[in-house]
């Protein structure tokens, strides 16, 4: 494979290392400094860029954008343009690629994960066998059944919608909440977050992270869910009110909680770490080898696209021509 040289695409942020080895075995090309030599290398560059190569966190804000006067697409490893500012893209023309579908069933896997490690409490009872108390303190205690139960599902999209698939093979009711009522669904209809969740035992969350669902899980929603109720977070963290989330938590007014994803990655409040009810991961709801290779693969052929034809395969926007 020959790599091509090139000062026209400009790379933004920490790669995960499948994206970073398949990306580097076709492309070198620079990386955006962060602090003081990030103003000198803008300085020197800004106006030879005309793609960036992103994934996540910290993404590419305003000011970035405005700083690449030559920009006309950002290709973004990953489903999720949270971290894009899209509406600085849009007026500038800029267009925006993600990785959609080839993520899906991995993440709902994630989901289905946490539903049943939440409700089922398999980690503490891993947990309780490594710590030699199964033969000191007896039987663990009883947990809670994921077959037959309500399931609401926020956001029935590509991922939420292999979610319910899943959960129709445990028996369970899918009820779902989405902006508009998806025409021919199977599912039940809930008209608010809090209709939904106050119909439901587990409420999962697989709703894009923007500013439209920025805290759509506020404390209303999750006190609607109630004493019995669980919270499942596959999407992001900005999507549930946190600080409601912890105290409720911590006060017994929700069950417990399954949660991929946090509001401030990879910081984790002191309080979810001494609760047993609540399990935590570290954001790997697409995190298999297979997965990231296809997400790695798909980005590229993004980016190659862009370079040889001027159009996104899986374009979030379109560039303006
Ligand atoms: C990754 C994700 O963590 O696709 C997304 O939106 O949240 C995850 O699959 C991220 O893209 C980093 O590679």
């Amino acid at each position: 494979m020959t790599v091509k040289k090139t000062n026209a695409v400009l790379r933004v942020g920490e790669f995960e290392p499948t994206f970073a080895d398949e990306l580097a075995m076709r492309y070198e090309i620079p990386t955006l400094p962060n602090g003081p030599r990030r103003a000198q290398f803008l300085a020197e560059h800004a106006n030879e860029i005309r793609v960036v190569v992103t994934s996540g966190h910290p993404g590419v804000d305003a000011e970035t954008i405005k700083a690449l006067p030559k920009l006309e697409a950002i290709v973004n490893n990953g489903a999720g343009v949270d971290a894009i500012d899209l509406d600085a893209a849009r007026r500038r023309g800029v267009g925006v690629s993600n990785t959609p579908d080839v993520l899906s069933d991995t993440v709902a896997d994630t989901a289905l994960g946490l539903i049943l490690m939440t409700l089922r409490r398999f980690g503490a009872a891993d947990r309780y066998v490594r710590a030699g108390r199964w033969g000191r303190d007896g039987p663990f205690p009883y947990a809670r059944d994921v077959s037959g139960l309500q399931v609401g599902i926020l956001g029935l999209g590509r991922i939420g919608s292999a979610i319910a698939t899943r959960l129709l093979s445990f028996d369970c009711a899918i009820a779902y909440h989405n902006r508009r009522r998806i025409d021919g669904s199977p599912y039940r209809y809930a008209g608010s977050p809090v209709a939904l969740a106050e119909s439901v035992d587990v409420l999962v969350v697989a709703t894009t992270g923007d500013h439209r669902t920025r805290n759509l899980v506020d404390r209303t929603v999750l006190e609607a869910l109630g004493p019995e109720g669980y919270l499942i977070n596959i999407a992001r963290g900005s999507v549930v009110d946190q600080d409601a989330l912890v105290e409720l938590l911590v006060g017994g007014a929700l069950a417990g909680a399954g949660l991929d994803v946090l509001v401030d990655e990879p910081n984790v409040p002191a309080e979810l770490l001494n609760l047993q009810n609540v399990v935590l991961f570290p954001h790997i709801g697409s995190a298999t080898a297979r997965t990231r290779k296809a997400m790695a693969m798909l980005a590229i052929r993004n980016l190659d696209s862009y370079l040889n034809t001027g159009e996104l395969v899986t374009p979030v926007l379109r560039p303006r021509k």
